[in-house]
């Protein structure tokens, strides 16, 4: 019985210290130590050994398992390291390798303006509200003091979806609904699409404009100035502006607000016709018609409104000369912004 757990024993460990991977160690551990194993099927043997003997060889069998299983132990951390070792040789990086630049995108060259549009009037009170694309002929001309036969409906070629139904040829209506809906005071700005039956490189049949709207107890024209001039500082820079008497059936009196040219400073160029000035936006005081047709007393109420067009202002900031690139979604165009 000794000679046989010696043999077991020495069998055991040869076979551990040969195992090459955690699955053959595996192995060897069920196949000596495991419940049905070599060395714990000795030990349920022990019945047939003669009493007396039973103490020297439960001893024995126990030592062995504790080799054995010591011995196993040693050899899983082996096979561990050598594991960890191969792994970490095979994963090595080479720092000195050219990086790659992930491609990130960009927003529109228009989106970019007017984030800065809402910036600047939201700074200032203004809240940002939206209206809708199609408009019917009250919103869009009737209710800003637009008649049916005026002749300012000519300067705004209109697309039609039925007699009375339209695209908004402005973002003016959005007034009408805002001061429908509330009273004053109201303090505006409307971004949105605009749409007109005109195509060449600096009109587009779709392209944005911004309405402003300020109403309330004694709005002056004073304030139509200061507010729109701190937006053309924000905008262009510190530059002179100006303001030039104009005509808009729904304001009164109306202005046109330039800047001095950002490309010949007021030299003159081919980009300002000579001018020396850009136009950049339509505004005025708030008609009082056009108050009282939202139920508004322009007694009691005053304001000032304006509108200006997102393409033409993105174009003056960058020096574009063609209308269509913004639409175009030429991804060479648009990553320069
Ligand atoms: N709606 C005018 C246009 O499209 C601009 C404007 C808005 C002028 C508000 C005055 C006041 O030309």
């Amino acid at each position: 019985m000794q000679d046989r757990i010696a043999q077991v024993r020495a069998e055991a460990l040869a076979a551990v210290r040969a195992a090459r991977s955690p699955e053959e160690l595996e192995q060897v551990r069920i196949r000596y130590v495991g419940k049905k194993g070599e060395l714990t099927q000795l030990l349920r043997g022990m019945g047939q050994v003669p009493p007396e003997e039973r103490p020297v060889v439960g001893r024995l069998v126990n030592e062995a398992r504790d080799a054995v299983e010591a011995e196993l132990a040693a050899r899983q951390r082996e096979l561990a390291a050598a594991a960890l070792e191969t792994r970490l040789s095979a994963e090595t990086i080479d720092v000195t390798l050219p990086g790659w630049a992930p491609v990130l995108g960009r927003r529109h060259p228009l989106t970019q303006v007017l984030d800065e549009i809402k910036r600047v009037f939201t700074g200032l009170g203004f809240e940002v509200v939206e209206g809708p694309e199609i408009e019917t002929d009250w919103y869009n001309f009737e209710a800003l003091n637009i008649p049916q036969d005026h002749p300012a409906r000519d300067l705004q070629d209109t697309f039609f979806i039925t007699e009375d139904i339209l695209l908004r040829t402005q973002t003016s209506p959005v007034q009408i609904r805002v001061m429908e809906a509330q009273k004053p005071p109201v303090r505006i700005i409307a971004p949105g699409k605009v749409f007109r039956v005109d195509a060449d490189v600096t009109h587009s049949p779709m392209f944005h404009q911004v309405e402003g709207l300020y109403v309330d107890e004694g709005v002056t024209f004073g304030e139509l100035k200061g507010t729109l001039s701190i937006m053309a500082r924000e905008l262009f820079g510190q530059r002179p502006v100006r303001f030039r008497p104009s005509y808009f059936p729904f304001t009164e009196p109306s202005a046109e607000m330039d800047i001095q040219c950002i490309i010949c400073n007021g030299a003159g160029c081919r980009v300002c016709k000579n001018e020396g000035w850009l136009e950049i936006l339509g505004s005025g005081m708030v008609h009082p018609q056009v108050l009282r047709n939202v139920g508004y007393d322009p007694e009691h109420v005053s304001g000032f409104a304006f509108g200006m067009g997102v393409e033409r202002i993105a174009m003056l900031k960058y020096g574009i000369d063609d209308i269509r690139l913004f639409f175009e979604n030429d991804i060479r165009f648009l990553r320069q912004f």
